[in-house]
């Protein structure tokens, strides 16, 4: 079957990188009296955070100590309807409060810092992508959860890397062309899978788009007992050695359940925290993210990530600043896609959480 990369015209804008934040070092009496200051403020504004697996690992402590969520995107987007909180704190990326937002028009969403974008979608303006679409109107539209709410409004399916698969063979069993967006390496690597008709936007993930497969190769020879765990919005030449392959809940399971003692692992290293958690005496050893003294952008952690912590977070529950907003109209079309997903995730038994969780 055919995968078509194509050339924009115009080509995807150039994402510009930020550097990663220093945050001032808290003594370990200061961190523990900010955490009680949160949950404190979290209690009287019936308030939960909803954390992703790269944030700090102090904040998806706290997420879970507090009785909220720490998840894959799947399982984020799912959560917020589940609580009765009437806010959710979402500590992430950007789109990732604008699902929740969409879903839970009427819960109030907060970041702590709406800056937190991602490249995928930085690197997909709708109107560009809109054109796209309007150009091959036979296809259906699939666009990554890691897009804007007007991206979304424009699709028929929205996927996270934990379904894509699944959705996109129901799809193409169905006989239907898929129009891709934004991250072409998943899907390529859905295409690989599925044998589906895709035409892929041109978009990546400046972190995992830094995984090497030379490099990787070479220590994959230094630790021949190790698994290779790869996420797949990672360059084809590095999901060639990947013994797993999967969204970061996938990967997270595979620490806990394969009876390996040494895993490398080819994601952002935030999520090594839940990892050591599930998995205290397994080493974990991040991929190479370049050649012997070559420098990188991300250096395989998300900038817009690291944009969460516990003080901005404590700022913005009291400011009730940073509060998340998608125009209504745009809310109502986004939210087909998204529920499409959510739909077919609950008639599959298809999840994003952790067994047990
Ligand atoms: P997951 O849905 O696998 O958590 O991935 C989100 C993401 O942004 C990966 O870079
Ligand atoms: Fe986006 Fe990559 Fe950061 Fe995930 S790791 S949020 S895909 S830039």
């Amino acid at each position: 079957m055919i995968t078509q990369a194509i050339q924009l015209h115009p080509a995807p804008p150039h994402v510009k990188v930020p550097q990663h934040p220093v945050w001032p070092a808290l003594s370990a009496d200061e961190k523990s009296a900010l955490k009680e200051r949160i949950k404190a403020l979290l209690k009287a504004q019936n308030a939960v955070l909803v954390a992703h697996y790269y944030v700090d690992g102090d904040l998806q402590a706290l997420a879970e100590e507090t009785g909220g969520c720490v998840a894959d995107s799947l399982e984020m987007a799912r959560y917020g309807s589940s609580t009765d909180a009437e806010t959710l704190v979402v500590c992430g990326v950007r789109f990732m409060g604008e699902t929740a937002k969409i879903l839970n028009p009427e819960k109030r969403v907060l970041m702590p810092d709406l800056g937190a974008t991602c490249s995928l979608d930085e690197g997909c303006p709708a109107d560009l992508f809109s054109a796209f679409c309007d150009a091959h109107p036979d296809r259906t539209v699939v666009v990554y959860a890691n897009t804007s709410a007007a991206v979304k409004a424009r699709a028929d399916w929205m996927v996270t890397s934990g379904i894509a698969l699944p959705i996109i063979r129901h799809l193409h069993e169905r006989g239907e062309k898929i129009l891709w967006a934004p991250d072409r390496h998943l899907g390529h690597y859905v295409q690989q899978q599925t044998g589906a008709d895709i035409l892929l936007w041109e978009g990546s993930c400046v972190v995992h788009e830094e995984f090497k497969g030379f490099a990787l190769e070479r220590l994959k020879r230094l630790h021949p007992n190790a698994a290779v765990l790869v996420h797949p919005e990672s360059p084809e030449d590095v999901l060639q050695y990947a013994d797993v392959v999967g969204s970061t809940t996938a990967l997270i399971k595979a620490v806990a359940q394969l009876p390996n003692e040494e895993f490398i692992v080819a994601t952002d290293d935030g999520i090594f925290w839940k990892m050591h958690q599930l998995a205290p005496n397994k080493k974990l050893i991040s991929a190479p993210t370049a050649g012997a003294g070559a420098t990188c952008e991300s250096c395989a952690h998300c900038p817009w990530m690291a944009m969460n912590a516990l003080q901005n977070l404590e700022q913005v529950l009291i400011t009730g600043d940073n509060a998340v907003t998608v125009d209504p109209a745009t809310g109502v079309q986004a939210v087909k896609s998204i529920q499409r997903m959510l739909d077919f995730a609950a008639a599959n038994r298809i999840s994003g959480a952790l067994p047990g969780r």
